[in-house]
């Protein structure tokens, strides 16, 4: 399947989790393309089957640029879609008010309806602001990625 992973970053942890996922969903067998959210070509978008989507976490947000990303996705029916974010915290408590990223992109999703999310979005840890990732967010990320593979 030809797999679309779109990440925002500004210190590039972000960027860092997007590429080891993509790789494991490529050893997978996928075609898969990895791009920052300004680099996307929005006319090639219905070739994919599945968009995984990276942000930073910023005042328990997503980023501005996917949350734009993601409300203006025009794709197939029945495309499917993963969300992760990237965080300031210690790899163990993930909720908390300040760590909505996930949620508020899954939100998002739901008014799509040619969108499925096909599980539920990881949270990555980084230290402080600008990482990098805290010890053992990578492998989370790994195995992240083969469940989507096996989803996919
Ligand atoms: C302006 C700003 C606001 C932030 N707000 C939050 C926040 O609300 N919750 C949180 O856990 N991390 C917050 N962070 C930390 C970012 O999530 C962290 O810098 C990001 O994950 C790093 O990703 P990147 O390396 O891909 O840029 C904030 C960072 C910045 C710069």
């Amino acid at each position: 399947m030809k797999v679309l992973i779109v990440y925002e970053t500004k210190y590039g942890n972000t960027k860092k989790a997007a590429e080891s996922i993509g790789e494991v969903i490529k050893e997978a067998g996928n075609e898969v393309t990895v791009v920052k959210v300004d680099a996307v070509e929005m006319d090639n978008i219905k070739d994919y089957g599945a968009i995984v989507v990276g942000s930073p976490t910023y005042a328990s947000s997503q980023a501005g640029s996917i949350k734009k990303f993601i409300s203006s996705l025009s794709v197939e029916k029945d495309t499917k879609i993963v969300v992760f974010d990237t965080h300031s915290g210690d790899g163990i408590s993930t909720g908390g008010p300040m760590r909505r990223a996930v949620k508020k992109m899954e939100k998002q999703i739901q008014k799509n309806p040619n969108l499925t999310k096909i599980m539920n979005g990881l949270q990555v840890a980084v230290k402080g602001i600008q990482g990098p990732l805290v010890e053992g967010e990578l492998e989370k990320c790994k195995i992240f990625a083969k469940e989507i593979a096996k989803n996919l």
